[in-house]
């Protein structure tokens, strides 16, 4: 039984969808961010448990704890949005510090009571990303797990914290702790506030496709399940206390892959007039924005014997043949509050 946080998400979704056949309690305060429809095709499952609630809420949290008895937590709950982080901090630090800490807690509690197998096969994975590293220059070498940590923006500074607390849990009161840094993800059920699916909702609606600044900022890019396969992989072999740092090799500038998105709905859904690359529009840079990120997941390779099954081309062709077949579900998420955001954001 695994007791997954944030499961109603972007990846948690991806990852609970894989690990189906896994008893699994998976607690969701479905925030604009989380989506029940990603998981309907466990709606008759009686393996999965969805219990809609905050991270934060102790009781809750402590109750889930001992009613499950969970083997293992898998922590993807955050708020995870950059740009809202520079609007709205105070809901990440809520969430990603103050919501893990109260994780930790019942962990702790509920770890501190188990015996013999139970207890030495507990495990609490900690799903963070690689922008806790902060901003690397073109010359830089890629972030390894010993990068000293420099956050630059309320979102990463926030998820820092929380990677810093798992830590602590681990060497003051020896609770088995698994942290992995991630890279940006695509694939399916994003929300289309993010880079990848705003391009493709945008792209589809012949609406302008944002670049922020001058399109130079370069990011490293992991198709989702693969990213899930990683957490599985480091829940199943990691170190207890070890860092894993997990990418795609695939650094690539912003508008290289709005291009290659254009490209890709050029062959696929052609417009009636033009390219989908005519849309492409320069607006305002993000305050703060970091330049580069790019992950050395050479100790996955060598350690776990993990590294990604997709090139950014194949992942990519997957991820817009999704979105093109799922119109409905995109729909369903560019409701009214999604459509204030983005004229708060872009107008
Ligand atoms: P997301 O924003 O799509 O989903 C977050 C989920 O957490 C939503 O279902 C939301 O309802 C839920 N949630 C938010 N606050 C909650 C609370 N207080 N209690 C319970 N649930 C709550 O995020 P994502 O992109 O799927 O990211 C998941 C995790 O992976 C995050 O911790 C993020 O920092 C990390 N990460 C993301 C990326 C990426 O590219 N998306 C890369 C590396 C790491
Ligand atoms: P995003 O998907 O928000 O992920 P993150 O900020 O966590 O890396 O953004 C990816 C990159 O794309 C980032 O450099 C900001 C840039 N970007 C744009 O240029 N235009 C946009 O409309 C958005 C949302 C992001």
């Amino acid at each position: 039984m695994l007791l997954v946080t944030g499961g109603a998400g972007f990846i948690g979704s991806n990852f609970v969808l894989g690990q189906a056949e896994r008893g699994i309690v998976n607690l969701d305060a479905l925030t604009y961010a989380g989506n029940p429809t990603n998981l309907e095709t466990l709606k008759n499952q009686s393996l999965h448990h969805f219990v809609h609630g905050s991270i934060n809420d102790e009781s809750l949290v402590n109750q889930l704890f001992e009613q499950h008895k969970p083997s293992a937590i898998v922590h993807f709950a955050a708020e995870s949005h950059v740009d809202r982080s520079i609007k709205t901090p105070r809901d990440f630090m809520e969430t990603n510090v103050l919501g893990t800490f109260t994780l930790l807690e019942a962990a702790r509690h509920y770890w501190g009571k188990l015996e013999g197998a139970e207890k030495q096969n507990f495990r609490f994975l900690h799903v963070s990303t690689d922008e806790v590293y902060g901003s690397l220059s073109p010359s830089d070498p890629a972030f390894r797990e010993t990068t000293p940590y420099a956050p630059n923006s309320p979102y990463s500074a926030s998820k820092a914290a929380s990677d810093h607390l798992v830590r602590a849990y681990f060497h003051t009161y020896g609770l088995p702790v698994l942290t992995t840094n991630c890279s940006n993800n695509y694939g399916p059920y994003q929300f289309p506030e993010k880079l990848i699916p705003l391009i493709l909702h945008n792209a589809l609606n012949d609406k302008p496709l944002p670049i922020y600044g001058d399109g130079q900022q370069v990011r490293d890019w992991l198709y989702v399940t693969d990213h899930c396969d990683a957490i599985a992989t480091v829940l199943e072999k990691g170190e207890l206390g070890e860092v894993y740092n997990i990418g795609g090799n695939n650094e690539l500038a912003n508008i290289d892959v709005v291009h290659h998105i254009c490209a890709l709905l050029d062959e696929l859904r052609p417009r009636a007039t033009g390219n989908y690359a005519d849309l492409i529009t320069y607006v305002t840079d993000r305050p703060g924005h970091d330049r580069r990120y790019a992950i050395d997941a050479s100790k996955m390779k060598n350690q776990l014997g993990w590294s990604p099954r997709e090139t950014f081309e194949t992942g990519m062709r997957k991820t817009v043949e999704w979105y093109l077949n799922n119109s409905a579900w995109v729909e369903g998420v560019t409701s009214g509050t999604y459509r204030e955001w983005i004229e708060g954001q872009y107008d």
